[in-house]
């Protein structure tokens, strides 16, 4: 089954207005592109990032959001204002978030519902440290991690909106990225797991960067790349997203 790639970058807390020209830059060199191109900005630039790809094929999303649709969670932000500054995906449990804000699998599968009811795509964040691959249990964690994290009835009803993102907590801006013999096994794992057929995409993610993604983006069970350092600079994303281009999946 084909699945349009879909390489998506993560600013993390990164990014000022000064640094919105990044959207008409990347936009003025998609020409070619078959790729679905997402940039998930700070909060903070999310509708104004939304707005400067009004008429690009580039979409925008969160980096996080809350379970619920509103109420007295002072800080936080509903998958539905998301929704409502332009974004049309949102990454949650990504690792990061899990280490720094204690979120549970059982928070991120309440997060990735609340994202499918507010008609936004989650980004649902799985991986292992390097001593749980050292003891040789990467698979048999991320595949727990996965099945509890993901909201499994919306799964069945509406596949092709949810997106998982295998990303080694050891790679993630370490400059490491796992073997391809490595994400290939973990990918074809988590295929395992999804209903037979199923069209959701699972990226790849954990120090991606241009002299890396073609050999990374050509294995089978990998859909796309979630890039954080590499998606902060125009000509680096672009590198990325010529190298999904020439993909012949
Ligand atoms: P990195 O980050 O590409 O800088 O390693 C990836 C991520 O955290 O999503």
């Amino acid at each position: 089954m084909s699945r349009v790639m879909l390489i998506a970058g993560n600013w993390k807390m990164n990014g000022l207005r000064a640094q919105l020209d990044f959207f008409a830059e990347l936009a003025g060199q998609l020409d070619d592109n078959s790729a679905e191109v997402l940039i998930c900005p700070p909060t903070s630039l999310l509708a104004a990032a939304a707005m400067a790809c009004e008429n690009s094929p580039i979409n925008v999303g969160g980096q996080d959001c809350h379970a619920n649709i509103s109420g007295a969670h002072t800080g936080d932000v509903s998958a539905q204002m998301l929704a409502d500054s332009g974004a049309s995906y949102v990454i949650v449990g990504h690792s990061e978030r899990r280490a720094d804000h204690n979120e549970t699998s059982v928070d991120v599968r309440a997060k990735a519902k609340a994202a499918l009811e507010a008609g936004i795509s989650p980004i649902i964040c799985v991986g292992e440290t390097l001593d749980q691959r050292k003891a040789g249990n990467a698979t048999t964690f991320v595949g727990e991690q996965l099945l509890q994290s993901i909201p499994e009835s919306e799964l069945l009803n509406n596949p092709a909106r949810v997106v998982i993102a295998y990303e080694p907590v050891w790679a993630i801006g370490t400059g490491m990225t796992a073997s391809r013999a490595d994400i290939a096994e973990m990918h074809a794992h988590i295929r395992g797991l999804l209903p037979p057929g199923a069209s959701t995409r699972i990226l790849y993610g954990g120090s991606v960067k241009p002299d890396n993604a073609a050999g990374i983006l050509a294995l089978d069970d990998v859909d796309g790349a979630l890039i954080g350092g590499a998606s902060l600079a125009v000509s680096s994303i672009k590198k990325i997203l010529d190298a999904a281009n020439t993909q012949p999946k």
